[in-house]
């Protein structure tokens, strides 16, 4: 397929685009402009055959504990089963337990919203600041933004992230602690970022609230899997929600690590979404892998990697509201996929994830989308957009869904040399404006932005990225590359301020880092 065409493969076939389309739990993907033939796309789903991508995908359906390094299984689809259904993790049915947290979140974020639930010195909860990282961070604030114009608009959120003071101080800076309520969002309990950030929150409030620690009840509650760790800060059990070992970071923005979506747009719009993750979920599981949208996004994926040796694929949702997606898809898809040993440990003879990163359209359009057109890398491409607008401002959908389109089809049949002389272009002009075209993408539409539109999208990816990690034979679920910078930094923390020089045990360049940071750091006393 190197050599042949988009523009040969459209002119051979006409009906390609609509041959090469599928429709599934509200998701319509147009995977015409690929470099593929139906040759390719049989040899793709042979592939999926030989690796065994339909046991791997009941595998994860039924709980086997498939992340094996961690000896756990991966059952985010749990916490979108419906309830009366039954998931066995160790011979226990764990949708009841998924259910009662459920309600237990419902009956919280209606006492917030409803202003029955009351601060310490008796007001109601106009603030709420979600602290985590992560997978604690980015569904939940992903999703918020998705869902804007489905929330509560007196009730402010904000989140906090990172361990730079900045982020806090900033985010808290015009609000008023007696209305403030702080989620502590952590699977663990213990991330340095997040706990940092919680005892920072806790010194405000109790600043602002006269030190009264019984506030802490009131303004605090805690999402987390660590009841040990959560009580041992001071946030009563009682204000905890709860989940599970089975659920991945990466994977929980449906999980109680949603709290602030709940809150956000309330338990029915939240039941809404999980509605949208389940259709998709339903799909993933029971389409035959040839009409599966999951599997061919991960396949095509895995076609463009592996035969064409792109590096990256990009994002590109048509919708404001969808500003966070590819953030968000950052960690799914790289923190899932960035391997390089098999799920037996052996080196992997292939390459592995791409670096997924993107833009709402159109902004993207005005900065990098010079290189997607005549760059000499090829990136694939997702286009995402929405059939109705939920701001309609004249005819400023019709216009944003034009540039989508534009894209795709720019960049999938380009311009040529003849085509560029037939308007008039002076000769030396001419190889400045030729597109060459043949640059792949897909593009996936769906009626309009509501929660359970979100939740479909989040699931596609989801199921793609496993799938893909399934053609790589790849551990989708660990996260190992994440634990030596931490290590270091722990190291590295008191010797930029302990009265000793370090010296040993770092290599010459590290160590010279350390001496200069020491050199120019701020006496503590000017904090
Ligand atoms: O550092 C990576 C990571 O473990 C992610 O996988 C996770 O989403 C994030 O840290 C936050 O972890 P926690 O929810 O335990 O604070």
């Amino acid at each position: 397929m190197r050599d042949i065409h988009l523009r040969r493969l459209f002119a051979e076939d006409p009906r390609r685009g609509e041959r090469m389309a599928l429709e599934a739990a509200g998701v319509h993907l147009d995977y015409s402009k690929n470099r593929v033939s139906a040759e390719t796309l049989r040899l793709l789903l042979a592939l999926a055959q030989e690796c065994g991508l339909a046991q791997r995908i009941e595998a994860m359906f039924r709980g086997e504990r498939i992340n094996t390094t961690e000896k756990r299984a991966a059952l985010h689809t749990a916490l979108r089963a419906p309830a009366g259904s039954s998931v066995l993790v160790d011979g226990e049915n764990v949708v009841p337990g998924v259910h009662a947290v459920l309600e237990a979140m419902a009956r919280f974020c209606q006492s917030v919203r409803a202003g029955h639930w009351r601060g310490h010195t008796g007001k109601r909860m106009r603030n709420a600041v979600n602290i985590g990282i992560g997978g604690s961070d980015l569904g939940p604030v992903m999703a918020f933004e998705a869902l804007r114009a489905y929330s509560e608009r007196g009730l402010r959120l904000r989140f906090v992230s990172n361990v730079d003071g900045t982020d806090f101080a900033e985010a808290v800076r015009d609000l008023d602690p007696g209305e403030t309520l702080f989620i502590v969002a952590s699977k663990t309990f213990t991330t340095l970022e997040t706990m940092a950030n919680a005892r920072a929150a806790r010194a405000w409030l109790l600043a602002g609230l006269g030190g009264a620690k019984e506030a802490i009840a009131r303004h605090f509650v805690a999402v987390s899997t660590n009841e040990k760790e959560v009580r041992g800060f001071g946030i009563d059990p009682a204000n905890m929600f709860g989940f599970w070992d089975w659920v991945g970071g990466r994977y929980s923005m449906d999980s109680a690590i949603g709290l602030s979506t709940m809150l956000a747009v309330g338990p029915a719009h939240f039941r809404d979404l999980l509605a949208g993750f389940r259709e998709m979920d339903e799909h993933f599981r029971a389409a035959p892998l040839a009409r599966n949208l999951p599997v061919l996004m991960g396949l095509l994926s895995v076609w463009y990697v592996n035969f064409f040796g792109t590096q990256t694929l990009a994002v590109l949702p048509y919708d404001q509201y969808l500003k966070r997606f590819p953030a968000y898809l950052q960690q799914l898809a790289m923190e899932s996929n960035g391997k390089r040993v098999t799920a037996e440990g052996d080196p992997v003879a292939w390459n592995t994830g791409p670096v997924y990163w993107g833009e709402p359209g159109t902004n993207g359009q005005h900065s990098f989308y010079q290189l997607l057109h005549q760059g000499t890398l090829v990136v694939p491409c997702d286009f995402i957009g929405f059939c109705q607008p939920l701001n309609a401002l004249q005819d400023q959908h019709d216009m944003l869904i034009a540039n989508m389109l534009a894209q795709g089809e720019a960049l999938a049949f380009g311009r040529t040399a003849d085509e560029v002389r037939a308007e008039g272009t002076p000769e030396w002009l001419v190889p400045h404006r030729v597109f060459e075209g043949n640059r792949p993408s897909n593009t996936l539409r769906l009626e309009r932005l509501t929660p359970a539109a979100l939740g479909r999208l989040v699931a596609l990816y989801e199921h793609s990225v496993f799938t893909q990690a399934a053609i790589w034979g790849i551990n989708a679920f660990d996260q190992w590359g994440v634990e030596l910078g931490k290590a270091l930094a722990q190291r590295i923390i008191p010797e930029l301020s302990g009265a000793a020089e370090p010296s040993g045990a770092h290599d010459g360049s590290t160590l010279a880092l350390i001496s200069r940071y020491r050199s120019l750091r701020q006496p503590r006393g000017r904090d």
